[in-house]
C-alpha cells in the first residue's frame, strides 16, 4: 500500500470573484519508506500539495488516500485523530510552541494522540537523544539556535512514529552545514523507523538526498525523476501520460 495516493486532484483558491487554480490534475503514488521531494518554482503549488496530503486543506477535485484511507470522506473528529497518529509535520518556520520547552514541544503530539505518561517520557527521552538535544531539554524555542529548533521540530514530527512525515522547505532557514546535518538526521531516522518523507524544497542538497523527485510547475506535474529502479512504482501507469515528458 502506498503511504499517499492522489488521483486527478485539483485545488482552486477563491479570492472574491477571482479564481486561482493552484493545482490541476495531480495523479501520483508516493512510494513507501523513501524520500520524495516536490520541486518547483515559487508559486507552483508545493505548499498547497503538502497541505492537501496532510489533510490541512481539502481538494476541489479528485481523491486523496493516505495510508489507504480516503481522507476526504472521514468525519472531522476521526480525521484529526487519524492525522495525530499517522502524519508528522515539519513546517518551514518550525512552528514550535514558544511557551513550551524543547521537551514539552516534542511531547505535545503524544498528548494529542493520548499516549500514556510513562510511554511519553520514554519516547521524548529517546527522541531528545536521537536529535542530540538532551542537554537542551528545558530550553524554550527562543533559547535555541535555528538548527536546534529544526531538530526539535523533527523530533516532534516523529514522536508518534507516524508512517508519513511532511516537510515544507525544511532546510530553507538553515545554513548549508546545518541543512546537511538536518538532512542526515532525517535520513537516519527514516531508516530506523519505517517512515515515508515528502518534502518540498528548492535546496540542491535536499534534491541530492532524494530518492524520488516530483517536479511541478503552475500546479501541474511536469516531470518525475526516479533515482532507483524500483522507484517506477511511484507513478501509476497512465499517470505519466498526464505528466508529459519525464526528466
Ligand atoms: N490562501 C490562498 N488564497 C489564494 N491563493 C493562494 C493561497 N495560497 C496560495 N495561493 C496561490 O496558489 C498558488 C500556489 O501557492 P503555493 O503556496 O502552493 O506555492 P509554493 O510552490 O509553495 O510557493 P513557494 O515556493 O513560494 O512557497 C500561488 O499562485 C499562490 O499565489
Ligand atoms: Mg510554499
Amino acid at each position: 500500500m502506498h503511504p499517499v495516493s492522489l488521483c486527478n486532484v485539483g485545488k482552486v483558491y477563491r479570492l472574491g470573484a477571482v479564481e486561482v487554480p493552484a493545482l490541476s490534475d495531480i495523479t501520483l503514488d508516493i512510494r513507501r519508506g523513501v524520500f520524495t521531494v516536490i520541486s518547483g518554482p515559487s508559486g507552483s503549488g508545493k505548499t498547497t500539495l503538502l497541505n492537501l496530503i496532510g489533510c490541512i486543506d481539502t481538494p476541489d477535485q479528485g481523491e486523496i488516500r493516505v495510508a489507504g484511507r480516503a481522507v476526504q470522506s472521514m468525519p472531522d473528529d476521526e480525521l484529526s485523530d487519524f492525522r495525530a497518529r499517522h502524519i508528522g509535520f515539519i513546517f518551514q518556520s518550525f512552528n514550535l510552541i514558544p511557551v513550551l520547552s524543547a521537551y514539552e514541544n516534542i511531547e505535545y503530539p503524544l498528548h494529542l494522540a493520548k499516549v500514556g505518561a510513562a510511554e511519553r517520557r520514554r519516547r521524548v527521552q529517546a527522541l531528545l537523544e536521537a536529535v542530540g538535544l538532551e542537554s537542551r531539554r528545558n530550553n524554550l524555542p527562543a533559547q535555541l539556535s535555528g538548527g536546534q529548533r529544526q531538530r526539535v521540530a523533527i523530533a516532534r514530527a516523529l514522536a508518534t512514529a507516524p508512517g508519513l512525515v511532511l516537510a515544507d522547505e525544511p532546510t530553507a532557514n538553515l545554513d548549508s552545514q546545518t541543512g546537511a546535518e538536518i538532512i542526515a538526521l532525517m535520513r537516519r531516522m527514516q531508516r530506523e523507523q519505517d517512515v515515508s518523507f515528502v518534502f518540498s524544497s528548492h535546496d540542491p542538497q535536499v534534491h541530492a538526498e532524494a530518492d524520488d523527485v516530483i517536479f511541478i510547475r503552475d500546479g501541474r506535474i511536469v516531470g518525475v525523476e526516479l533515482k532507483r529502479e524500483v522507484a517506477r512504482e511511484v507513478v501509476r501507469e497512465g499517470a505519466l501520460e498526464v505528466q508529459g515528458e519525464r526528466s
